[in-house]
C-alpha cells in the first residue's frame, strides 16, 4: 500500500473517532461519563485512590471507600470491566449499599483496564509484551499485590472478598498457585462464579470452539488488546448502543443477552447509555483465549502454548492444572439459574472440587442472568441481603 493511502486512512480514522467521541459525550448521561471517584462522591461516599505496583511492574489503581467496620472487603470486577461495575447503578448499586452499611470497601482494578493501563517500563500502546497476560497473571500478580496493600493499609490480618465472574476465577488461581494467600482471605463471595465453561450454550459455545482460529487471526493482525476506551470499536459500540430506537435491540437483545442470559426487566433501555459509558474497557486477547481454552479443554489449567511452547515454559507438553484442592479458604457460591456464562452445570463441577464451600446460594430471582449479579436494577433485593448475611456470619 502506498504511503499516501495509509495517510488517508489514518486521517479518516482520526476524524471518525473525533466525530464519534463528540456525539458520544453529548449522548451519554452524566453517570455514563463520570469515573469511579466522581460517582462515589456523587452518591455520598467519597473514595481515596491508591496505586499498587505488582511484582512484574504493572501499576494498578485501587479505590477505597472507608467504613466503620474492621475487616476490609475487597471487590474484584469481571472481564471487560473496571471497579466502575460496582457503582454505576448509583444509589441502587452494591457499592452504595455496602458503604451505607458501614463496610470498609476496597475496589480492585486489574491490569489493562482503563484505570490500570500502566506499567513501570512497558508502554501499553506500543509494547505487545504489556498485553502478554491472562487470568494467570491477574491471579498470580495482581491479586496478591492488591491484597497485601489492603492488609497493610488497614492493619487487618484477613479480608473478605467479593469476586464477580472472572473476578472470582482469579482467586482460585491465586489460592492454588500461592497457597499462603488462603490465610489472608476469610471468605470469598463468588458471584456468577465462572471457572469451568463446558456447559455454556450457543452462540458462546460456538465461539469457544472457533477460538483457536480466532486467536491466530487476532495475533496475525497484531490485535493484543480488545475493548480499549479510546478505540474505534468502543466508539462505535457507544454510538450504536445509545441510539434510542435500535440501540437496545441491537446491543442488549441481540448481542448481550444471547451470551449472558435474557432478563430485560432488570436491564431496561434507560440504563444502557450509563452501562456503555463504562463497558467495555480493555482486556488482553490472550485472556479471552485462556478462558476459551478452559472451555474447550474442559480443564482449569494454565495457558496452553502448544506442546513445544509448553515444554519451554512448563517443562511439560501440557499446561499445569490449577489444583482446586489447595483453595482452602471459605467460599460462598452465588448462582443464577438463567446465567448462560456461569451455568448451574459448570458451577456444580467447580463446587465438587472446592474443599471449603460454606454456602451455595441459588438466586431467588429465577431469571437472574450473568449481568444481574452486579448490574441488575434490583440487585439490592436479591443479591445484597445474602452478601450482608455472609459478611456478618463469617
Ligand atoms: C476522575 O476524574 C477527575 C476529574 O476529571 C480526575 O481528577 C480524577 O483523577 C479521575 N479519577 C480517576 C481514577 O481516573
Ligand atoms: C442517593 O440517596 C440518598 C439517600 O437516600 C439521597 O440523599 C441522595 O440525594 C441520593 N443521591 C442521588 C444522586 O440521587
Ligand atoms: C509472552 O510470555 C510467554 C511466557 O511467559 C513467552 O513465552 C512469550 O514469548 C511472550 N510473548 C511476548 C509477545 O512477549
Ligand atoms: C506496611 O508497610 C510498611 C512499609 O513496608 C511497613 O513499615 C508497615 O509496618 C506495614 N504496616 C503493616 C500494618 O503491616
Ligand atoms: C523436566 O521434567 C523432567 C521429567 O518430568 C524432569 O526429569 C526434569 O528434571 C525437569 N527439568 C526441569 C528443568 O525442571
Amino acid at each position: 500500500m502506498a504511503a499516501s493511502n495509509i495517510l488517508i486512512i489514518l486521517i479518516f480514522n482520526f476524524f471518525t473517532v473525533y466525530a464519534l467521541k463528540k456525539s458520544i459525550n453529548v449522548l451519554l448521561p452524566e453517570d455514563g461519563r463520570l469515573n469511579f471517584t466522581q460517582l462515589a462522591t456523587k452518591y455520598g461516599h467519597p473514595a481515596i485512590e491508591y496505586e499498587v505496583i505488582t511484582e512484574d511492574g504493572y501499576i494498578l489503581k485501587l479505590f477505597h471507600i472507608p467504613g466503620t467496620k474492621d475487616r476490609p472487603v475487597l471487590l474484584v470486577h469481571g472481564t471487560f470491566e473496571s471497579a466502575d461495575t460496582w457503582i454505576i447503578r448509583g444509589n441502587l448499586s452494591q457499592a452504595v449499599a455496602l458503604a451505607n452499611s458501614g463496610y470498609d470497601l476496597w475496589f480492585g482494578n486489574l491490569r489493562g483496564n482503563k484505570y490500570s493501563r500502566n506499567h513501570v517500563s512497558l508502554n501499553p500502546d506500543d509494547d505487545d509484551a504489556f498485553w502478554n497476560f491472562s487470568l494467570q497473571e491477574y491471579g498470580f500478580y495482581d491479586l496478591p499485590a492488591i491484597i497485601d496493600i489492603v492488609l497493610n493499609k488497614t492493619g487487618a490480618e484477613m479480608l473478605n472478598a467479593i469476586g464477580y465472574s472472572q473476578g472470582n476465577t482469579i482467586f482460585y488461581v491465586l489460592c492454588s498457585t500461592r497457597p499462603e494467600y488462603n490465610s489472608k482471605i476469610n471468605v470469598l463471595i463468588a458471584l456468577a462464579p465462572i471457572c469451568y465453561l463446558q456447559n455454556v450454550p450457543p452462540p458462546l459455545s460456538t465461539l469457544i470452539q472457533l477460538s483457536p482460529q480466532l486467536y491466530k487471526l487476532a495475533i496475525d493482525l497484531d490485535i493484543t488488546e480488545i475493548g480499549y476506551d479510546n478505540s474505534l470499536l468502543n466508539a462505535y459500540i457507544k454510538f450504536i448502543c445509545t441510539r434510542a430506537k435500535i440501540g437496545y435491540d441491537i446491543c442488549i437483545q441481540s448481542l448481550a443477552f444471547p451470551i449472558t442470559g435474557y432478563d430485560s426487566e432488570e436491564l431496561k433501555p434507560d440504563f444502557v447509555p450509563v452501562l456503555v459509558g463504562h463497558f467495555p474497557t480493555s482486556v488482553s486477547t490472550k485472556d479471552l483465549y485462556h478462558l476459551a481454552q478452559i472451555g474447550f479443554r474442559k480443564t482449569f489449567a494454565q495457558f496452553d502454548y502448544g506442546s513445544a511452547g509448553n515444554i519451554k515454559k512448563y517443562n511439560s507438553t501440557l499446561p499445569p492444572v490449577y489444583n482446586l484442592n489447595l483453595v482452602t479458604t471459605k467460599i460462598v457460591l452465588y448462582v443464577g439459574l438463567n446465567d448462560f456464562l456461569a451455568t448451574v452445570a459448570d458451577v456444580a463441577i467447580l463446587r465438587l472440587q472446592l474443599p471449603n464451600v460454606v454456602r451455595y446460594i441459588l438466586s431467588p430471582r429465577l431469571k437472574c442472568n450473568h449481568i444481574d449479579h452486579v448490574n441488575g436494577e434490583h440487585v439490592n433485593d436479591y443479591v445484597f441481603p445474602y452478601i450482608r448475611d455472609v459478611l456478618e456470619s463469617y
